[in-house]
């Protein structure tokens, strides 16, 4: 079982350059499915969860060449199956993503209900509910545990949709559904992730007539067809909390190169709220918590443009390490705090209460065994181990490589002492 090991490091420097943004690059991909010319997507992260959704648009009859680093070419001429993969989908939620657009081009998508996970049961009612809205039949069978979806006999009829919750995903499905539909749809309370706002642009370079994306209420008039595009994705503004972060939690100082800084305001804004220095260079953002006297602050998770849910337990390990006590507050999932078992392992001394977690700051932590148990809980965890004493071994680490290119290189390349063992 692959492990990352990770010692003290002292303070980090150096800079990092952000990868593309995982959660961009997924949707984008789905929505080459729209078209049967041929799409670039550049900009893409040698990723886990990249390689899955390639997989996805294969069996759909998609045709990849992804010889150049960072580019996939894309070109579906047909459809040979509208079955998504059980394993696949179980792999990675965002396959759900492909829902929308082979509705869309074909008319009919089978799907593997997706397993819940660590960070929540994660329904899939808001994507449902849209399809339904754009008159689509959506035909649930429980007991294989696969959903349906079959647009009506005219194709989708654009409608009004309210989302009960901004969810990113049902925003995205759709968003790509609608872009093909018949008339006008509007999507209200939808989410205003950057994500979305680089998922529209896409599409509107493929000829969809889209409206204030980045809003809570986007507007798509429905055409006929879309043709092919060039397409470079946002870089991750995730990755670029996490590396903010790490200059925070050593004590050190790194530049962070091709970040937004528009994208992560919610974490400068909490970094200096703890009087870590954060400075938005023309190139990059600088970020330096070299001897300086930091504070504690709370957190709260809110939809975008709120504090991300994704940097909860990053800036969490952060906390523990900071004098003064803290409270963080997760309203997006119901269930992300399986990390704080793994940093009490540290010595951290969290406690728990449904959706909030009281942190007592000012901790040595100790380095120890702990697990990844999701995507940015495994990453939080070895910021941990930089600031830990001793040696901490992360476990489940296949989380992390879904979500983070190159992960152990960059931390490397700033200082920390890192390195990924491939067995016991
Ligand atoms: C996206 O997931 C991201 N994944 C997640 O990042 C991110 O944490 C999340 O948005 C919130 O920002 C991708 O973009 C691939 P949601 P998504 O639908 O779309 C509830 C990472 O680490 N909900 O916005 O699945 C849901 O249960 C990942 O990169 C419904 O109730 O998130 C959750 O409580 C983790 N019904 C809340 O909404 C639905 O139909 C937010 O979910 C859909 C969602």
């Amino acid at each position: 079982m692959a492990k990352i090991l990770v010692n003290n490091s002292g303070p980090l420097h150096g800079e990092v350059w952000i990868s593309g943004a995982k959660n961009a690059v997924l949707p984008l991909l789905a929505a080459t499915i729209l078209t049967e010319d041929s799409c670039v997507i550049e900009g893409v992260p040698d990723l886990a969860d990249v390689t899955v959704m390639k997989q996805m648009l294969e069996n759909y009859g998609a045709h990849i060449d992804d010889s150049e680093e960072g580019v996939i070419k894309i070109k579906t001429p047909e459809v040979i199956s509208c079955e998504g993969d059980r394993e696949l989908v179980q792999e990675m939620r965002a396959s759900l993503f492909t829902m929308g657009p082979m509705l869309a081009r074909y008319g009919k998508v089978v799907m593997p209900m997706p397993g819940g996970c660590t960070i929540g049961k994660r329904p899939i009612d808001l994507h449902l509910k849209g399809f339904r809205a754009l008159g689509a039949e959506v035909d649930i069978d429980e007991e294989n545990e696969v959903v349906t979806v079959t647009a009506g006999k005219d194709g989708l009829v654009g409608d009004a949709i309210y989302l009960d919750f901004p969810s990113v995903g049902a925003t995205e499905n759709i968003l790509m559904a609608a872009t093909l539909s018949k008339g006008t749809t509007i999507i209200e309370n939808a989410a205003k992730e950057p994500e979305i706002i680089d998922l529209a642009n896409l599409l509107n370079k493929m000829g969809a007539r889209i409206k204030s994306a980045g809003t809570d209420m986007i507007r798509v008039e429905g055409v006929e067809k879309l043709s092919g595009c060039i397409h470079e994705a946002i870089p991750d503004r995730i990755e670029t909390g996490t590396f903010m972060l790490a200059a925070a939690i050593t004590r050190g100082d790194i530049m962070i190169r091709n970040a937004i800084p528009g994208h992560v305001r919610p974490i400068m804004a909490k970094l200096r709220e703890c009087n870590v220095g954060v400075e938005v260079m023309p190139d990059g953002i600088y970020v330096d918590a070299r001897g300086r006297d930091l504070i504690s602050t709370d957190i709260k998770t809110l939809p975008y443009p709120g504090f991300p849910t994704d940097i909860q337990s990053p800036f969490m390990a952060f906390l523990t390490t900071v004098d003064g006590k803290s409270v963080v507050r997760e309203t997006v999932f119901e269930n992300r705090f399986m990390h704080v078992v793994e940093l009490n392992r540290m010595g951290a001394d969290i406690v728990t209460e449904n959706r909030e977690a009281r942190v007592p700051g000012g901790k040595k932590l100790k380095g120890a065994k702990v697990r990844a148990t999701d995507l940015r809980a495994g990453a939080a965890m070895v910021l941990a181990g930089l600031a830990a004493s001793g040696t901490t071994e992360v476990s489940e680490i296949y989380h992390i490589e879904r979500g983070y290119e190159n992960f152990v290189g960059k931390f490397k390349a700033l200082g920390a002492d890192i390195m990924k063992i491939d067995h016991d």
